[in-house]
């Protein structure tokens, strides 16, 4: 076992030692790493120091059982992608690239060979748009789906790329998120449509809000696991305790299958300490629930969605379609079909 492994695998059992322990003692007992000089970071002109936020997530003890079931296994290696799988890309923080990682993620698999869709369930539209889909010659989409029972596969459309598809999302699902509320078994709309075409697909990503919504619910509720981009930048661990108790809610209520697979560490800096600070605390805190790859900062990330391309088409060269590859072949490392 390598060095990195190793390492990887101390943190675990230190982070979970240190839920174990629970907030008051953990803060008396803080690791090396803790101490006054390591947690400030120097900003962006490198020399005014500035404090890390707290990433406290609850104690063991005092979580709720579906969350203490997660928090449990944080360190743990997930095993390998069964497919076909269903992964929700969700964080209720905004911006944090849940939809680069949906659609750079999913083009580098197709690339792999896997045939995967990727299900727009944000009212942005920007994994739609992203992929060079606009609104305006759209059929139907995503909102129909959920609200008026129609097949997803007649709103499915190919992209540029072989393998790639995707449900697109327009405007209208912003509406979603209330007509939804009286709904008759509201929060499983999309799991019945996913589970239509689960088997045309190995993989399908669901790209969701930046909320907690319903809209993310039935995301959480279609999934088998649940991919968590973190931003490599200031408050990136906010939030994080409130999202795996929701997926802690949605699994022990709808989806007792439902993982937390990975977190990935996106917009990365190698310039600032900070940026080494967030990966470290998040290594720290899910051990081996962290993919290896990280995605660095790039303007070119940035510029492919204004061309309705994914980075590997792009750019396929660069530095963010290279992370993206990785990023593939790390997820689906080993994948099976599942049996039966
Ligand atoms: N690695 C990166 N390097 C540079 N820019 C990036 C990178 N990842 C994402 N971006 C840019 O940051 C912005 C936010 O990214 P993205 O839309 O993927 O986040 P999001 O979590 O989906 O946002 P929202 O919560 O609004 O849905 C976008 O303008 C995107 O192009
Ligand atoms: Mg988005």
């Amino acid at each position: 076992m390598g060095r990195v492994d190793e390492d990887v695998k101390r943190r675990g059992r230190e982070a979970l030692a240190s839920l174990r322990r629970g907030p008051s003692e953990r803060t008396a007992r803080k690791s090396p790493r803790a101490e006054p000089e390591a947690d400030v970071a120097a900003s962006d002109d490198g020399e005014n120091p500035i404090e890390l936020p707290a990433f406290d997530p609850p104690p063991i003890e005092g979580a709720d059982a579906p969350t203490r079931q997660l928090l449990a296994h944080a360190a743990e290696d997930p095993g390998p992608l069964l497919l076909p799988s269903v992964l929700a890309i969700a964080n209720q923080k905004g911006g944090v690239g849940k939809t680069t990682t949906a659609v750079n993620l999913g083009a580098a698999m197709a690339e792999e060979g896997y045939r995967v869709l990727v299900v727009d369930l944000d009212p942005q539209s920007n994994a739609t748009t992203g992929l060079g889909l606009s609104a305006r010659d759209l059929g139907s989409s995503v909102y129909d789906v959920v609200m008026n029972n129609t097949a997803i596969d007649d709103c499915i459309e190919p992209t540029s790329l072989k393998n790639l598809f995707v449900a697109p999302a327009t405007i209208d699902l912003a509406g979603a998120e209330i007509e939804l509320v009286p709904a008759m078994s509201r929060e499983l709309k999309l799991r019945r449509a996913i589970d239509e075409v689960r088997e045309d697909y190995d993989v399908v990503l669901i790209d969701c809000p930046p909320s907690l919504g319903l809209l993310t619910v039935n995301g959480l509720a279609a999934a088998d696991g649940v991919v968590v981009p973190i931003q490599c930048e200031y408050y990136a661990l906010e939030g994080l305790g409130q999202l795996l108790r929701n997926v802690g809610l949605v699994r022990s209520n709808l989806n007792p299958i439902l993982d937390v697979r990975g977190i990935v560490l996106t917009m990365y800096d190698g310039r600032t300490r900070l940026a080494d600070q967030v990966v470290d605390e998040v290594r720290l805190h899910f051990g081996r629930r962290v993919y290896e790859t990280v995605v660095p900062r790039t303007v070119r990330l940035s510029e492919a969605p204004s061309f309705g391309q994914p980075i590997i088409v792009f750019d396929s060269t660069s530095r963010g379609a290279k992370a993206y590859r990785e990023l593939a072949k790390e997820v689906c490392r080993d994948a099976k079909r599942r049996a039966g």
